[in-house]
């Protein structure tokens, strides 16, 4: 029997941006993956737009919020010009990221610790806005309760450490990095927080973090849109859904 509601799965749509971007065309169109996911078993829609725009651009964001019938996660690092697109386009939800201009994707968590002055000032009219508040933070008691502080209403934890791990089939450090993610997602929820996860899940990687009972979303990007390749973005969704419900129902 289930103890907790079904774990809400989003789709970060990236990197069919990516892919259009490379070519400088007008396809693979973000908007027309988002029209497909619609009807498609998944629960909300996750885009980051970069200082750099190296996949998303703000015509793929104003197109997507306007027309999106799936609520829209809007991934940005915590800086002035994002805060103001935020305000612009209310999203349902904002996921702060830490955001270097020469990683290939986001590396590690927030320093909610380090930033919480900041980040209590940076929130404040996005809350006032009624947006929701992520932050993106390694599975670390202290950056937890710091989040919980500053008004956020949900971490997401990142696995891209454990996922990582995984893949390379180190098990004594994927077992301890699993352990991280569980007794953080215990400690956030007992805080109040909703829990999410998210970087480099896999069909593989999210049986174990699928099972972890106070994880309420998944929001799973490159592993998704890599896999439509091959198998086309319905059987991929289809998949992956009941591998995250036959890990929340293990
Ligand atoms: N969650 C956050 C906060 C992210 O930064 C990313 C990558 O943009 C994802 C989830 C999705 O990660 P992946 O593309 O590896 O599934």
């Amino acid at each position: 029997m289930k103890k907790f509601s079904r774990i809400r799965l989003g789709v970060n749509i990236d990197h069919v941006a990516t892919l259009r971007n490379a070519r400088g065309t007008f396809y693979p169109d973000p908007l027309q993956m988002v029209k497909i996911l619609e009807n498609l078993d998944v629960d909300g829609i996750t885009l980051h737009l970069r200082e750099d725009r190296r996949h998303i651009i703000d015509s793929d964001l104003s197109r997507i919020v306007k027309v999106s019938r799936l609520p829209i996660n809007l991934e940005m690092a915590a800086t002035k010009e994002m805060q103001d697109i935020a305000i612009k386009f209310a999203p349902n939800a904002v996921c702060l990221v830490p955001e270097k201009r020469e990683e290939r994707t986001t590396e590690g968590g927030l320093d909610v610790v380090k930033e919480e002055k900041n980040l209590k000032l940076f929130l404040k009219p996005l809350l006032e806005k009624k947006i929701k508040i992520s932050l993106f933070v390694s599975p670390d008691l202290e950056q937890i309760k710091t989040a919980s502080r500053v008004g956020a209403s949900v971490v997401e934890l990142n696995t891209g450490t454990f996922c990582d791990l995984l893949l390379e089939n180190k098990k004594d450090e994927y077992e301890k990095e699993l352990e991280n993610i569980k007794k953080s997602a215990d400690f956030g929820k007992s805080l109040g927080l909703e829990i999410h996860g998210g970087h480099g899940l896999t069909y593989e990687s999210v049986r174990f973090i699928g099972a972890i009972p106070q994880m309420s979303e998944l929001n799973i990007g490159h592993f998704i849109i890599s896999q439509s390749i091959f198998d086309g973005i319905k059987n991929t969704i289809y998949k992956m859904r009941q591998e995250i419900d036959k890990a929340q129902n293990k």
